[in-house]
């Protein structure tokens, strides 16, 4: 984010302007990483760390439903990119028929090639009988489970380690593999690992698969399409312009002047 963004007023409880700025960095410069991925363990004391940033999610009634299953096992992972080709191959055939090649050609997992593979779970039984904020929205518990993602993902991004989510598997026989019982969902399959780089821009853009929407298009005002609010979507529309940072390479990253 531009410097200029920073001049707003600050209040008493933000962070120092060098930290508030680190914070939007590891926003801005996070990916999506698939063909980056280089040889090299992640150290356990950086991967506690972001697990613990993970721990550290907001979850509906304080419930922390996640589990985090680490998976090292070559063989395992082989088995689990077998499942991943299989639902990849199903997947196509839903796509328009016109964009079949060039999905064909995007790279969609490292599953092999990264340092670890975490799936992270939403145990639905955790917190049995003390419902709160779920009785009307059960789902809150998988929103929850997202969140520890969220967390995990900047944080493995401020310690230059990539993160790639993997979702193209049929869920049945990736809990059987990896022995998930029936009450908890894989919310997220994860790769992880050191990388060459993060692109400066989205896979999925670059590919021409599809293009960041511009923000002022997305905010509507008072109810669903209300329109309004002209001098914030101009703000957020400039900021885009002036642009995320522009590229970042693994142990460091994009200069915010
Ligand atoms: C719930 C979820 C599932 C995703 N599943 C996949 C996937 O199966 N394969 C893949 O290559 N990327 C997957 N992604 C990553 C998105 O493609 C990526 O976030 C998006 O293209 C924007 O790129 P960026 O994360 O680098 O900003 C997933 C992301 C989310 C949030």
């Amino acid at each position: 984010m531009p410097a200029e963004s920073f001049a707003a007023e600050k209040s008493s409880c933000s962070f120092e302007r060098e930290a508030r700025e680190a914070v939007y960095r590891a926003i801005h410069t996070r990916r999506d990483v698939r063909g980056h991925f280089i040889s090299g363990p992640i150290d356990d004391t950086v991967l506690a760390r972001l697990l613990t940033a993970a721990h550290h999610a907001p979850s509906v009634g304080h419930m922390q439903p996640w589990n985090f299953i680490v998976i090292r096992d070559a063989e395992r992972r082989e088995k689990v990119r077998d499942l991943f080709l299989a639902a990849r191959s199903e997947e196509v055939s839903a796509v328009a028929a016109e964009r079949q090649a060039l999905y064909r050609k995007l790279r969609l997992e490292g599953i092999c090639e990264s340092a670890l593979n975490l799936c992270v779970t939403c145990d639905r039984t955790r917190a049995e009988g003390s419902p709160l904020g779920r009785w009307h929205n059960p789902e809150m518990d998988l929103y929850s489970t997202v969140c520890a993602v969220q967390n995990f993902w900047l944080a493995a991004r401020a310690e230059g380690i990539g993160v790639g989510w993997v979702s193209i598997f049929d869920s049945v026989p990736l809990k059987k593999l990896l022995g998930i019982p029936g009450h908890v969902v894989p919310v997220a399959y994860l790769c992880v690992g050191p990388v060459s780089e993060f692109a400066p821009r989205p896979d999925l853009e670059t590919k021409g698969w599809r293009q960041r929407l511009p923000l002022s298009g997305l905010i509507m005002s008072e109810t669903f399409g209300g329109d309004g609010e002209a001098s914030l979507k101009s703000l957020a529309d400039g900021m885009a312009a002036e642009g995320a940072p522009a590229s970042s390479h693994a142990g460091g990253g994009a200069e915010y002047s």
